[in-house]
């Protein structure tokens, strides 16, 4: 089983490029593992309890219940929008969550690993948090930004990170694809030799606090953010949960055959996943060999800069899909990133992209092999007569690009998996150019010929509307829908050898896939 995840995201405000890249990234892994033939449970989900949430409802004037409501429903429509598949859906708010999460603790603290002690420092009263020396500015005093700084004191629950860090590097030195990429593995033990002497405060008194899970054994208090986001993971999964609850079994989906992939953001590695979550998990009873993959992908930014909320500079998913397309936001976010590393967001890209690679090289194959087919041969297919130098050269790149697509996806690489088809597909238009199907058509001797051309274009298009599916499933189930190739929605990738269009084949009518976008200039 193929257990994939994503970050749960917070819903104090509304999905941004960045929510979507990261839940396409996983919809696109996931497709690519279910055409592989395996099963897969893709979990996404929301993370709705914390400070932001309630005070961001108080300003409202609505309950946080009511709030977290309306925000999950734009990231639900969003990944409608934007055909997330996902099989799993977490929020937060979710009793059997609650149940799971207090089920943990209450575990844990029966085995000495939680222990309450009282904290006394600087406060900032309106940002509600303890500060520490680092909060300080360039005179030494805590900034203006901080509002009334007051000295507080006050008791708070703890789990016990420090025991459990010695076992953490030791894992993380021993297991290769513990964190991928590995850079990211090199920073987060950077992270764990400085950090590994604190302990990990849990709870806010609900005096502070009151939208969070309630500790089980001191109802004053509640979980702190981690301790109820990061077990989503698991209780999502059916972990402890009973057999009527309607989650999955848990242990048909996290299993030692293949280990759970986390995919995550670089803001979130060190040190909530890298260190706490591997350690909760851990303190929990998990062995090494059940220890998750976490998959670190890195940040859209915009012309250099991270996007917020105060630079306005944030960019709506939602809109880009109504004004561009599903099929051109969905191609660019997984075209124009290498997982793992930043870019920049850049609208003349997504059009350049969408239009050099997909209108100009993928439309024009289509458009050739369909039209062609239907003008010349009456839409019918033949496997034509002998197989010519040319003919085997085109075999031979379908043959390197696929491979290289499938070891691509194996990495997560999918910008890479995506070269490779493009790589085909401009093998196929030089192929047509030389050899020229509108001149064959003019020569009754070179009928034999000609099928031979035309099947080769129109299998190259089956194949690539396969390859294509996990990053633009709409758009290949069209282009499967006019090549009339049946069965598409179930083949596996063991499926896809030559001669998927068979002898005597009929093709439908061709219909354009990805119209050029154009690109309105600004009136004068
Ligand atoms: N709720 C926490 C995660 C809890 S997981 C148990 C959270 N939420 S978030 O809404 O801030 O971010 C959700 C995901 O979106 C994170 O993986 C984060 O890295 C990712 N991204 C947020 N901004 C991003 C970009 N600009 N670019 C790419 N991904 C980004 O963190």
């Amino acid at each position: 089983m193929f257990y994939l995840t994503t970050a749960i995201d917070y819903t104090n405000g509304s999905p941004h490029i960045g929510h979507a890249y990261e839940k396409v990234l996983a919809d696109v892994l996931a497709r690519y593992r279910r055409l592989r033939g395996d099963e897969v449970f893709f979990l996404t989900g929301v993370d709705q309890h914390g400070q932001k949430v309630q005070q961001t409802a108080e300003k409202e004037g609505v309950h946080p219940a009511t709030f977290v409501k309306r925000t999950t429903r734009k990231f639900l429509n969003l990944w409608e929008k934007l055909g997330v598949d996902y099989d799993g859906w977490a929020e937060t708010v979710d009793p059997r969550h609650k149940a799971c999460v207090q089920g943990i603790l209450t575990g844990l603290k029966e085995r000495g690993l939680l222990y309450k002690k009282g904290h006394s420092g600087h406060y900032s009263v309106r940002q509600e948090q303890f500060l520490s020396d680092r909060d300080r500015g360039e005179s030494g005093d805590f900034g203006p930004e901080w509002g009334e700084v007051v000295l507080f004191e006050e008791e708070n629950w703890y789990f016990k990170l420090s025991d459990q860090t010695g076992w953490l590097k030791a894992y993380l030195e021993s297991c290769q694809d513990a964190v991928l990429p590995l850079f990211r593995k090199a920073e987060l033990l950077n992270a764990l030799e400085r950090n590994s002497g604190t302990d990990l405060c849990i709870s806010r008194p609900k005096e502070r606090l009151r939208w969070g899970i309630e500790l089980p054994f001191d109802p004053d208090y509640v979980t702190y953010v981690w301790f109820d986001a990061l077990i989503n993971y698991v209780s999502f999964a059916g972990y402890q949960a009973a057999a009527d609850a309607g989650l999955p079994d848990f242990s048909r989906l996290w299993t030692t055959d293949e280990r759970p992939v986390h995919i995550i953001g670089k803001d979130i590695l060190v040190p909530a996943h890298g260190i706490y979550w591997l350690c909760m998990l851990h303190a929990m009873g998990f062995p090494d060999a059940e220890m998750p993959r976490l998959l670190v992908h890195g940040w859209w930014n915009i012309r250099g800069e991270k996007m917020s909320k105060s630079l306005g500079n944030i960019v709506d998913p939602d809109e880009l899909a109504e004004h561009f397309g599903v099929a051109a936001l969905r191609y660019y976010l997984m075209r124009d990133i290498s997982t793992g590393r930043d870019s920049d967001f850049d609208l003349d890209r997504l059009v350049m992209l969408f239009n050099t690679e997909l209108a100009n090289e993928l439309g024009n194959l289509c458009n050739r092999a369909l039209n062609m087919s239907q003008r010349f041969t009456a839409g019918v297919l033949g496997h034509g007569g002998e197989v010519t130098a040319e003919d085997e050269a085109l075999q031979s790149s379908l043959t390197e690009a696929t491979a290289a697509w499938r070891a691509a996806m194996d990495e997560f690489e999918v910008s890479k998996a995506l070269e490779a088809i493009n790589r085909h597909v401009a093998h196929c238009n030089g192929y047509a150019e030389r050899m020229k199907p509108w001149e064959l058509n003019k020569d009754p001797a070179q009928q034999e010929r000609l099928a031979t051309v035309l099947y080769h274009l129109a299998e190259s298009v089956a194949h690539c509307a396969v390859l294509l599916s996990p990053v633009l499933p709409e758009a290949a189930a069209k282009l499967a829908d006019q090549l009339k190739l049946e069965g598409f929605s179930d083949l596996k990738l063991a499926d896809l050898k030559w001669g998927l269009l068979a002898e005597g084949h009929a093709i439908g009518k061709p219909k354009p896939v990805f119209p050029r976008i154009v690109v309105e200039e600004p009136a004068e």
